[in-house]
């Protein structure tokens, strides 16, 4: 293979290691569509978050309504019960999307995911909502993760 060709290769290899296109399920994005989903570094899925460590999560969207402001809601559903997932920012306005929110217009949401020492070990889904400013989800996102040391 030409060396070119290999160095190319290589790096979307790389590239594709840090940051994935996750699979996710849709849980009622009504103000909005959700168009692409971010983790980053996550090779391989579903994502291993090891603890004391931080990911960035994206989430890109077009938005069908005007919103003056954006809130994030986290869940961790474990064995199906949803347990609320304190973020530090929950602002959604101050998460890489500009305020106020447009028709139309497509936004990311980048926010990060601290996984602190104390989590246990475990399998869950996490469960990521944008409300508008009549709480309505301009997204919702559930994708797997496996919290590890
Ligand atoms: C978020 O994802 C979008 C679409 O893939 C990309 O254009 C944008 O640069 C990403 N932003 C960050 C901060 O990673």
């Amino acid at each position: 293979m030409d060396c070119r060709v290999m160095c190319v290769v290589l790096l979307s290899f790389l590239l594709c290691a840090y940051a994935e296109h996750v699979k996710y399920v849709d849980c009622g994005s009504i103000e909005g569509k959700v168009l692409d989903v971010d983790i980053g570094p996550c090779p391989q899925q579903p994502c291993q978050l090891h603890k004391g460590q931080s990911y960035r999560v994206n989430v890109t969207f077009s938005s069908n309504v005007v919103s003056e402001t954006s809130k994030a809601v986290v869940h961790g559903v474990i064995a199906g019960v949803p347990v609320p997932f304190p973020i530090p920012c929950d602002d959604g306005c101050k998460s890489g999307i500009q305020c106020p929110i447009q028709e139309k217009k497509i936004y990311s949401y980048v926010n990060q995911l601290s996984v602190k020492n104390e989590y246990p070990s475990m399998k869950l889904v996490v469960e990521w909502e944008l409300r508008d400013q009549v709480s309505k989800d301009l997204f919702c996102i559930k994708f797997p993760v496996q919290i590890m040391n």
